[in-house]
């Protein structure tokens, strides 16, 4: 097993990932001060796993509420109606939560757990591998509204993740290459060697060879709990995280999230990020082309339909990244090294969009 830290002084927990950890009771008990533990889940997941954890979980007092699979779960009534359900299964301030299950599952029970009686502790058994790498780290919790994604929500910490890499044996190819658009993202950003580790390592990955995997796994979280600890609610570093994700957003919009799932619209954010970084002089040509191909080989796509170009920097603008209007971008100065800035010609920005 491996574990690392996020440090965030009072607030700072471990992050434990490794084949069958999921299994081990002391790595709850460690972190959970009553014996009553509500687990949050769904339905896909409790099929495939809520035996093998309630068996683990034997010495606490268990209660389980099972959700709808979806998306479209994420909202307030879900909250509301798991507030319920604690209150009356007799979850107290000193009860822990376990998210168990995707990014759905886990930014909704983080942020049912940032709200129910103030505040109770909550752990994150994250099951998808974008969850593992990505969601389930940094303390982002929140539910969607009518009016835009994640809109309400909360920082809020976990006291502890535990990352069982286990899980992805089951999870469906587009899903993990959808995690997978997240991996590469961490390479880019921060850490040219595991982008080609990324490289060398393609047919490793893609068949879940489990060394890998927590290597794969592992680095992403370190590169998370690197910058989540230096700038925990986004004031400033933490925007890099978002690289690919404002041109992505639009992609999404515009094709009313009913084409591309948002793994593969942040893939082709990514590109076009890329591209746009060639084209303002900091990013090499033969960069640009190891990033696509690199894109293309992990099952993503690298090329989207026609989109307006009017109407795609429109919803840039719209974006809740955007601030004054102002749309900030991450662009790369290599791989391994991003910046952020709104200081660039607009007309090399509505080039990238409509040559892409
Ligand atoms: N909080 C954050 O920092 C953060 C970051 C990125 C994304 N998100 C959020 O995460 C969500 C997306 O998360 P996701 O991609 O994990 O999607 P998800 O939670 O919807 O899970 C994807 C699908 O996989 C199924 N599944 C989960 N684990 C499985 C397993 N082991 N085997 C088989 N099937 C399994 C789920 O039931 C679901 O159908 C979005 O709501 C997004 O906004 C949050």
């Amino acid at each position: 097993m491996r574990t690392l830290t996020v440090n965030l002084e009072d607030r700072s927990y471990p992050i434990y990932i490794g084949a069958g950890i999921s299994l081990k009771d002391e790595l709850y008990s460690k972190h959970i001060s009553s014996n009553k533990i509500a687990l949050i889940t769904n339905e896909e997941i409790a099929d495939l796993y809520l035996s093998e954890i309630s068996q683990t979980l034997t010495s606490f007092d268990l209660k389980v509420l099972v959700l709808p699979e979806g998306e479209s779960q994420k909202n307030l009534e879900t909250v509301q109606n798991a507030i319920e359900f604690l209150s009356d299964n007799g979850i107290d301030r000193q009860a822990s939560i376990i998210a168990f299950g995707g990014g759905v599952v886990g930014d909704i029970s983080g942020f049912v757990a940032s709200s129910y009686m103030r505040g109770i502790k909550f752990l994150q058994v994250p099951t998808t591998l974008l969850a593992q790498v990505d969601s389930s780290v940094g303390g982002k919790t929140g539910v969607n509204t009518r009016k835009g994604k994640n809109l309400i929500g909360a920082f809020y910490q976990p006291s502890a993740v535990i990352a069982d890499t286990r899980f992805l044996k089951t999870l469906e190819s587009e899903r993990f290459s959808e995690g997978l658009a997240e991996v590469i993202k961490y390479g880019l950003i921060r850490d040219r060697d595991f982008f080609e580790w990324l490289e060398v390592n393609i047919s490793e990955i893609l068949s879940l060879d489990s060394k890998a995997m927590a290597h794969l796994i592992e680095r992403c979280c370190q590169i998370k709990a690197e910058v989540v600890s230096q700038d925990e609610r986004e004031g400033s570093v933490r925007a890099i995280l978002n690289f690919g994700h404002t041109f992505g957003h639009a992609i999404e919009s515009l094709t009313e999230y009913s084409v591309y799932s948002h793994g593969e619209a942040v893939a082709m954010g990514m590109i076009m990020a890329s591209n746009m970084s060639q084209k303002m002089g900091m990013l090499s040509s033969e960069d640009t082309k190891r990033i696509k191909n690199l894109i293309e080989s992990m099952n993503l796509p690298v090329s989207s339909p026609d989109l307006d170009k009017n109407d795609f920097f429109e919803s840039m603008k719209r974006d809740k990244k955007a601030q004054d209007g102002e749309i900030r971008l991450i662009l790369l100065e290599s791989i391994g090294s991003a910046k952020i800035t709104s200081d660039y010609p607009k007309e090399v920005l509505m080039k990238t969009i409509s040559e892409y």
